[in-house]
């Protein structure tokens, strides 16, 4: 795509230092970024050598809500276009949650000339090319870092920390609610029902969590983190995604005899044919791999980079204060480029965009571990074993934990490298085994270090 030429941002006249900002959607998020605001205020002015005042807030129920702990009076309003329209607003900071209001928002914001800030991951996941073509004509800042993995300023990371590296590979643990609940599950041997029934009470997981447990979430996220490390415009849709509700604690009983663990992994590897490898599984990690250590809600991310090497970034993937750092981070980066009349804003840290080139998953080669469960019966093993040669799958090696029901017999297969396409039909068959006492559960081993 070839890049509309950049001009500076309209630079403030020596008396006009007071940069003012807008607030729409004061939720979780919204709240947390004017508490963090209201505190850390001396210490942004001092970063930003200019002044940043909050001028006006917004959210439907607003004039419902109790605003006494805001330290200055602003400007309120249950409608944003009255933000957008508001000649004391430079820099809009949009944190509605709603995709398609959060889109009118956007748009509306740089077709006025003013700079967005916004933590809608979906937004930027779907419309992230047009935004950034917008924010160009418009000649406007567009911050994104609040997107992917909350307060860990990964994207930060990214575009400017490691913008001389070429990357190979970027693997995350971006969904804060199922690494709670696979590692609780690890720690404690308890169900997924049991631990997600448990996160719904704290408040740790949402009333219906399937946009998380299902892997939408983390898709959204690394969507956007392999547009920043490759450069090319990833379609959400075209990213098979696979979530956790299959995985048992008997899962990771075995993974630990390999001297592996469970997360879910949302990842994107160039291939030698410049393709994208991109998907959201849950995987098999070695247990010394950096992101083995990522427990709880905590997100992690690994950069894997041609000459650098290996860069692990870890923090609060969620949260309201913590996502609000991040959100104002935004804020005086763009205050900062406004205040030296500068565009040093390129969202992405691409200015020239090339069309995602997805690899599909069955060209994938990867080391599986398969596990069976089973009504037992004599030949069960040889049935699958004859499935799989048929298909020239070579077995690694055969697990069973001792003590099992035998209505319900689980046991582990370990798969040697081979082309997903040829797995996923040996997996067809055998998922019509008549002895199977559930589908067959497929997971890959993640090479990663
Ligand atoms: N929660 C997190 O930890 C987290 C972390 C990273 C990113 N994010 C992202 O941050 C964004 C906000 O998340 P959140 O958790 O803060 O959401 P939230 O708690 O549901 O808050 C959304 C806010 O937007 C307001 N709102 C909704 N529609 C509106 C409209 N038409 N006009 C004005 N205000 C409107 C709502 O209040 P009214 O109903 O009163 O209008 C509410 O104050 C989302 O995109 C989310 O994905 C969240």
């Amino acid at each position: 795509m070839t890049p509309t030429p950049r001009i500076g941002f309209a630079k403030p006249e020596p008396q006009q230092r007071t940069l003012g900002l807008g607030v729409i959607g004061l939720g979780t998020v919204g709240t947390g970024t004017l508490k963090v605001l209201a505190e850390h205020q001396k210490e942004i002015q001092r970063r930003l050598g200019c002044n940043l005042q909050l001028k006006v807030i917004c959210s439907r129920s607003v004039h419902k809500q109790d605003l006494s702990w805001l330290d200055k009076p602003v400007k309120i309003t249950s409608d944003w276009k009255k933000v957008v329209g508001d000649p004391e607003v430079h820099i809009i900071v949009e944190l509605v949650g709603v995709l398609a209001t959060a889109r009118d928002i956007a748009f509306a914001t740089m077709a006025a000339g003013k700079h967005l800030v916004t933590a809608n991951k979906q937004l930027v996941a779907q419309y992230g090319v047009e935004l950034v073509e917008r924010s160009r004509t418009h000649n406007v800042g567009l911050g994104i870092e609040a997107c992917v993995a909350g307060g860990t300023p990964v994207l930060h990371a990214v575009r400017e920390g490691l913008a001389g590296e070429n990357f190979t590979a970027v693997y995350g643990i971006l969904n804060g609610t199922t690494n709670y609940i696979l590692t609780e599950m690890e720690r404690r041997g308890c169900s997924f029902a049991e631990v997600l029934a448990e996160a719904q009470q704290k408040g740790y997981a949402e009333p219906d969590p399937t946009f998380d447990v299902e892997g939408y979430d983390a898709s959204y996220k690394i969507a956007i983190l392999a547009m920043m490390c490759f450069g090319q415009a990833v379609k959400v849709a075209d990213i098979p995604v696979q979530g956790i509700t299959r995985i048992d604690q008997v899962d990771f009983a075995y993974a630990h005899r390999l001297n592996h663990t469970l997360r879910l992994i949302a990842g994107a590897r160039r291939r030698t044919s410049n393709r994208l490898e991109i998907f959201v599984r849950p995987m098999m990690i070695p247990t010394a791999s950096r992101l083995a250590g990522v427990k709880g809600a905590t997100n992690g991310i690994l950069l894997v980079g041609n000459k650098g090497g290996n860069t692990s970034i870890t923090g609060r993937g969620a949260g309201g204060e913590a996502t609000g750092v991040a959100v104002l981070s935004d804020v005086v980066q763009i205050a900062r480029s406004i205040a030296a009349g500068g565009s040093s804003l390129t969202p992405f840290g691409y200015e020239d965009w090339h069309p995602s080139r997805i690899a599909t998953p069955d060209e994938n080669v990867v080391a599986t571990y398969l596990r069976l469960v089973v009504r037992d019966r004599p030949g069960i093993l040889g049935r699958v074993c004859a499935i799989l040669g048929r298909h020239r799958i070579n077995i690694d090696s055969v697990l069973q934990e001792p003590d099992c029901e035998k209505k319900r017999l689980p046991f582990v297969m370990t798969l040697e490298p081979t082309a997903e396409k040829y797995i996923t039909k040996a997996l067809k068959e055998i998922s019509r085994l008549p002895f199977l006492a559930e589908p067959p559960l497929l997971l890959p081993f993640a090479e990663m270090p």
